[in-house]
């Protein structure tokens, strides 16, 4: 009578776990602006993934960005993290940003020569190739690289080969020296490297202008708070910065230019960079578009923007893993986000499934490039010709692989922007 009692009561308390372990449907039709989009694709749309960008949300972005950035400010935009003319040129309208960071050199002769008077700053050291490249073949633009571009440098090994490209073009470069602020990504990490770099500076005036100064921030917020809060490392980074500019005035104030750029921060970290910053010059890219590695709190006012939408290409009524077909049902029956399997055109971008609700990957199957399996419950009423809406999770590679971005508003594309491009 006692062992009835435990087993029963095993039992009970057995179900009762299942049922507590059960997973709900999380399934749910397009939300109504994704719905209309959908719509819109299924007659409109290429037949194939294409890369959608909402200007509502886009423009909303750049409100929030106005906002926090700290005033007297340069915005300097990521051009990597935005990577179209069209693109950039609509945000350029709007945030009156004449400042661009650019990381690729195809990327900058598109953006020297379509934006002829910005002010480019590179944002990573580049190869003294690449510097080379860059004046073998004059610009079909204004663009005046001896004034409106500044390379970047991090040693002096790095300078003094960018001294000898300068002095076979007879040119002068300009240039900003790379500071490590606590990222340890490289970069002048103390004074004694710093004065090294003012030394060659100062022993090459016609050949070369030191512009300013860059120091990216991005492990900052990123620490464990443990071992560093998030204040803690913004303070030391600036501190940091401080001491070399102090540095640059006492041994070197002649060699910097008139109107230095001080830049620093990114997406994560401009929120922080206020009145107490060290910078004048500020960049930004990711914000605007919002993919999910920024959902940070520091960017909580922002939107996602940005999303991939990949036709549907087969819709089943169950999930079958070769191997394991006599599972279809009772995995189905178990989670109700196996109820049903949908191929969709494309897939295994750095992205994730956004609307309908309730759509996963399948943890079994396996990813494919070319038709990848998502699954959902029969509340996402998903069919053949519909759309998965995915979420890039960084927009810099994800933006490039999809042909023209196709800026909607309201539900209509109302442009197409062609990417920027690798022949340059
Ligand atoms: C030097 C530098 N500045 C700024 C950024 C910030 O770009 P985003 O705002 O797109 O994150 C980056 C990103 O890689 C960077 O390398």
């Amino acid at each position: 009578m006692k062992r009835r009692h435990l087993l029963l009561g095993l039992g009970a308390a057995g179900l009762g776990a299942a049922a507590w372990l059960k997973p709900s449907d999380l399934g749910a039709p397009y939300s109504n602006a994704f719905s209309t989009l959908n719509q819109m694709l299924r007659s409109q749309g290429a037949g194939k993934p294409q890369l959608l960008i909402d200007l509502d949300a886009l423009d909303h972005n750049i409100a929030a960005l106005k906002q926090i950035l700290k005033p007297q400010a340069t915005l300097r935009l990521v051009e990597k993290s935005l990577p179209s003319l069209d693109l950039l040129a609509y945000i350029r309208e709007r945030t009156g940003s004449n400042a661009l960071m650019s990381f690729h050199w195809p990327f900058l002769r598109q953006s020297a020569e379509r934006f002829a008077q910005s002010d480019i700053l590179l944002g990573k050291p580049m190869p003294a190739q690449a510097c080379a490249q860059f004046y073998q073949r004059p610009l079909r633009s204004a663009f005046n690289p001896e004034q409106q571009l500044t390379w970047l440098i991090d040693t002096p090994e790095r300078l003094q080969e960018y001294l000898a490209i300068a002095q076979a073009h007879s040119t002068k470069l300009r240039i900003a020296i790379e500071l490590d602020v606590g990222l340890h990504r490289g970069g002048v990490r103390d004074l004694q490297q710093l004065t090294a770099l003012l030394t060659i500076f100062q022993a090459h005036p016609q050949h070369l202008a030191l512009t300013g100064l860059m120091g990216y921030d991005a492990h900052v917020g990123k620490v464990p708070s443990l071992i560093s809060t998030r204040e803690q490392s913004y303070q030391q980074a600036c501190a940091l910065y401080r001491q070399a500019i102090d540095q640059i005035q006492q041994h070197a104030p002649s060699q910097l230019a008139q109107q230095p750029i001080f830049n620093g921060a990114g997406s994560p970290t401009i929120a922080l960079h206020r009145d107490n910053s060290p910078c004048n010059d500020l960049s930004a890219g990711s914000c605007l578009l919002l993919p999910s590695d920024f959902d940070l709190a520091t960017l909580q006012g922002f939107k996602p923007a940005a999303f991939i939408a990949a036709p549907i290409l087969k819709t089943l009524p169950h999930t079958e893993i070769p191997g394991l077909e006599r599972l279809a049902g009772g995995l189905a029956a178990w989670d109700p986000q196996w109820q049903q399997a949908h191929f969709i055109y494309g897939g295994h971008w750095l992205a994730d499934p956004w609307q309908p609700q309730g759509v996963t990957a399948n943890p079994l199957y396996g990813h494919s490039s070319n038709q990848m399996l998502y699954n959902a419950s029969k509340r996402s009423a998903l069919a053949v010709n519909d759309h998965v809406f995915l979420r890039p999770r960084q927009s810099e590679s994800v933006l490039l692989q999809f042909g023209d971005l196709l800026a909607v508003r309201n539900g209509q594309i109302v442009a197409q922007w062609p990417v920027l491009s690798e022949n340059a």
